[in-house]
């Protein structure tokens, strides 16, 4: 079901209304104790109009006011009684731009080998590359689209997508073409992202300097140019580019001023001092870090990106050290890393699951994770991640009472209702 975005809508009786809101003089992406304070409105309303959230209470001030009264038979209402409405999740990682799942490394790594073994012996990313390489646009939009509307249904309404399974000019910015197309027929939020530094090829090896080259002189300025990314990504890791190589990416990406992040942390530990002149929005990852960098980062407004999606899949015993990053003051998201080799799931809600029974977050920090602080870690603050008049019509209607439920369940999607600005989508 489709309702015109232009319509009104109304969200009513809700069990618990989560908005998100901001305490009084809470600025910038949550920390800390910030993390748990969820703001929820019980027997809750939410007005949209034309994709806006226009008011947020309780249903009797709602049903109260005199424009509703009076409008009442020409607003969509969603009965949500003995529902959790939350704020539509902000995904703020993912890599929706591939053609073929890799159950060789699957299979490979239950009989025992690693990520960098694998990778090593010719899997990993590179052997996603040829399915990009050979693939026309139109193969790869669809391909995007599909995983754009299965993380809708899965609570998800805004998305950050990379490239980076191409590792050619002309294939990344093919990549993120397709992004762009698929974003324009989903009624949610897209951000791309060039990661044109995801792995170094296997053309290029041994000559990394060459393809840093390219990166930084052909792929860069000619998306930034085409405005195909709102963000610059560098996989900075052992196997993958030096923190050297990292810098030297950030700066063409400065140059041409587009924003940047990285994969930090998820095999090794690097230094991150060298790169907050570059004021990166996230760091994701994060399995590795020093007491130096955590200090330093919770004076920072860049977000910590945890994916323990990737650890689960990846069959790791150890999993990011969030109690450690929270308790020191660093702002957290999380995100599903949806991805052919280390995570492959759209589902927010198993990323929660993953964050309390393995992070130990609380059930109310990782709401905030995966909605507000992604909303950091886009930029997007101001639009997304929370129920607040004003922002954009992102909502997750959920089929539990209590929100705890939304990470209890895993495995299992109890999302109902998505509202994608404005636009309400229901599950058959
Ligand atoms: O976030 N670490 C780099 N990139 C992805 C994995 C990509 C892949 O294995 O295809 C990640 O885990
Ligand atoms: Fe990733």
């Amino acid at each position: 079901m489709k309702t015109a975005k232009t319509k009104a809508l109304l969200l009513a009786n809700i069990g618990q209304l989560v908005t998100l809101r901001a305490a009084s003089g809470v600025s910038g992406p949550r920390r800390g104790v910030q993390l748990n304070e969820l703001a929820i409105v019980e027997d809750g309303a939410v007005l949209c109009l034309g994709g806006n959230i226009v008011s947020v209470g309780t249903t009797k001030d709602a049903l109260g006011d005199p424009w509703i009264r009076k409008q009442r038979k020409r607003i969509t209402e969603i009965d949500c009684t003995g529902k959790v409405v939350i704020p539509g999740f902000v995904d703020s990682h993912t890599h929706p731009v591939f053609v073929r799942p890799r159950l060789v490394d699957f299979e490979k790594r239950i009989e025992g080998a690693s990520y960098e073994q694998i990778a090593a012996e010719g899997g990993g990313i590179r052997s996603s590359l040829e399915g990009v390489r050979n693939s026309a646009k139109a193969v790869l939009k669809q391909k995007v689209l599909a995983v754009l509307r299965d993380m809708a249904a899965h609570g998800s309404t805004t998305v950050e997508a990379k490239s980076g399974y191409g590792l050619t000019l002309e294939s990344e910015l093919k990549s993120l073409e397709s992004i762009r197309e698929a974003a324009s027929l989903w009624p949610g939020t897209v951000v791309s992202t060039l990661l044109g530094a995801h792995v170094v090829p296997k053309e290029f090896q041994g000559r990394s300097q060459n393809y840093v080259e390219i990166v930084c002189r052909e792929m860069i300025p000619r998306a930034a140019r085409r405005n195909l990314a709102q963000f610059v990504d560098v996989f900075c890791d052992k196997g993958a580019f030096t923190p050297e190589e990292t810098e030297q990416i950030f700066a063409a990406a400065d140059e041409h001023k587009v924003p940047v992040r990285a994969h930090m942390g998820q095999l090794s530990e690097t230094a991150l001092e060298p790169f907050f002149r570059f004021n990166p929005v996230s760091f994701d990852h994060m399995d590795h870090v020093s007491d130096v960098d955590v200090t330093q980062l919770a004076k920072l407004d860049t977000v910590a990106t945890l994916v323990p999606g990737a650890n689960y899949f990846l069959g790791l015993k150890k999993y990011p050290n969030a109690r450690r990053l929270i308790d020191a003051g660093v702002p957290v998201a999380l995100a599903t890393d949806y991805n052919p080799g280390t995570s492959p799931t759209v589902s927010m809600p198993m990323a929660m699951s993953l964050a309390c029974t393995q992070l130990r977050m609380t059930p109310a920090e990782a709401i905030c994770a995966a909605t507000i602080n992604g909303a950091w870690a886009l930029r997007l603050a101001d639009r997304k991640g929370s129920i607040e008049p004003g922002k954009d019509a992102d909502l997750a209607v959920f089929d539990v009472q209590d929100y705890r439920e939304i990470p209890y369940w895993y495995g299992t999607n109890r999302c109902q209702t998505t509202v994608l600005n404005g636009i309400v989508t229901t599950r058959e």
